[in-house]
C-alpha cells in the first residue's frame, strides 16, 4: 500500500510501532521494520546517550530497513541529555524521530538538518496544528482510547481523526485503539495515511518483555483499563491491577490536594519490574483499551502481513461489494 506516510518514511506498509518505555528496544524496532513497518526505539528507556547510541547500533545490525527513535519531552526538573541523544540519533543514521510530550521545536533544526523526518505525537487538533506550524513532517494523532497519556480533552478517534483531516495539510497517522485491518481501513477512511500501534505490538513474539505482560494483555478486556493521575493533569491510561486500585483510592482520598509524591510508589520506577521481571502488580503501566481486541501473540511479520491481507479483502471485497449491491 502506498500512502503519504509510506512515501515519507520509505516503508512498505503504513504501520508504525509507537515508542514505549521498556518495550521499545532494538529487538522490537528491528522486527517491525523487517516486517515492512516502522519500528521505533524509545530513547528515554536508555540510561544515557551512549547507551542509546549502542541500542541504535544494535538495531542497525538487525535490520537494513528504516527505523525510528522516540524522544519524549517530559516536564521534569532534571532534563535528560536530549542534546547527546539527538547526536546519537544523527550519528547512528536514524531516518525518523517520533517526538511526544512537550513541543519538540528545540530539536527540529538539528534533526531535520541531518535529513531526519520528524513525526510528532499529539492528542489534540490544536497541538497537531502547532506541530505543523513549527515544521514537523507529520503527526501521529493519539485518541482518548490510547495506552499511555491521552491528554486531558478526552476526544476519541472517531471525532479526532476527521477533525485532524479537516485542519491539517501535513500527513498524519491514527494512534490509540488501533489493532487490525479494520482499524487501518477505518483510519484511512477518516483521512489518516496509516496507523500507529502501541499495546498491540507488546503482544508479539519479538517484544522483549516478560511473558506475563503479553499474557495480561491477551487476558484483558476493553473494560480493564483505568485513567490515573487525572488530578495532576498528567492522565495516563493503564491496565488495572492492585497497585492501580490503591492509586485510585489515594486519589479519591486526597481529592484536589493530590501531589505527585502521594502516588510515587505506584508510578515511579515500576517499568523494569513489570516489563523485565513480570511482576504484574508492581505498579501502573500504560495499556490501551485495545487490549480487548488482542487475543493472540503473533510475530511482527505475521501481525503486519495479516493486517495488510485483511485490509485488502476489506477494501476490495466487503466495501467494494457494498457499493456494487
Ligand atoms: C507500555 C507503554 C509505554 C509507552 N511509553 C511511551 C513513551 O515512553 N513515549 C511515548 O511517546 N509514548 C509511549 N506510549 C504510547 C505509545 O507510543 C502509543 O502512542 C500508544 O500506545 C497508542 O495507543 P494503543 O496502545 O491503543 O495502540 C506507551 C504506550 C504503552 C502501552
Amino acid at each position: 500500500m502506498k500512502t503519504r506516510i509510506t512515501e515519507l518514511f520509505g516503508i512498505e506498509h503504513p504501520i508504525i510501532q509507537g515508542g514505549m518505555h521498556y518495550v521499545g528496544f532494538a529487538e522490537l524496532a528491528a522486527a517491525v521494520s523487517n516486517a515492512g513497518g516502522l519500528g521505533i526505539i524509545t530513547a528515554l528507556t536508555q540510561p544515557s546517550a551512549e547507551a542509546l547510541a549502542d541500542e541504535i547500533a544494535k538495531c542497525n545490525d538487525m535490520t537494513d530497513k528504516p527505523f525510528g527513535v522516540n524522544l519524549t519531552f517530559l516536564p521534569v526538573v532534571n532534563a535528560p541529555d536530549y542534546e547527546g541523544m539527538v547526536k546519537a540519533i544523527i550519528d547512528g543514521g536514524v531516518k525518523v524521530v517520533e517526538t511526544a510530550g512537550n513541543n519538540p521545536q528545540q530539536v527540529l533544526p538539528a534533526l531535520q538538518g541531518a535529513g531526519i523526518k520528524v513525526i510528532h505525537k499529539c492528542t489534540a487538533v490544536r497541538h497537531a496544528l502547532k506541530a505543523q506550524r513549527i515544521g514537523c513532517d507529520a503527526v501521529s494523532v493519539d485518541g482518548f482510547e490510547c495506552g499511555g497519556h491521552p491528554g486531558e480533552d478526552d476526544i476519541p478517534n472517531m471525532i479526532l481523526l476527521p477533525r485532524a483531516a479537516d485542519e491539517l495539510d501535513i500527513p498524519f497517522v491514527s494512534s490509540g485503539g488501533q489493532a487490525d485491518a479494520r482499524s487501518l481501513v477505518a483510519s484511512l477512511a477518516m483521512g489518516a495515511e496509516g496507523m500507529n500501534m502501541g499495546t498491540r505490538f507488546i503482544a508479539t513474539k519479538e517484544a522483549p518483555v516478560h511473558q506475563n505482560v503479553k499474557d495480561a494483555i491477551v487476558a484483558a478486556s476493553e473494560l480493564d483499563t483505568r485513567l490515573v493521575m487525572r488530578p495532576l493533569r498528567n492522565t495516563e491510561r493503564v491496565l488495572t491491577n492492585s497497585a492501580v486500585e490503591k492509586l485510585l483510592e489515594i486519589e479519591k482520598e486526597k481529592g484536589a490536594d493530590l501531589q505527585f509524591t502521594d502516588v510515587i510508589e505506584q508510578v515511579a520506577g515500576v517499568y523494569p519490574k513489570i516489563m523485565l521481571e513480570g511482576t504484574m502488580d508492581a505498579g501502573a503501566w500504560s495499556c490501551g483499551m485495545v487490549a480487548g481486541l488482542i487475543n493472540d501473540i503473533p510475530t511482527c511479520k505475521e501481525l503486519i502481513d495479516g493486517i495488510m491481507a485483511d485490509a485488502d479483502a476489506l477494501i476490495n471485497e466487503r466495501l467494494a461489494g457494498l457499493q456494487a449491491a
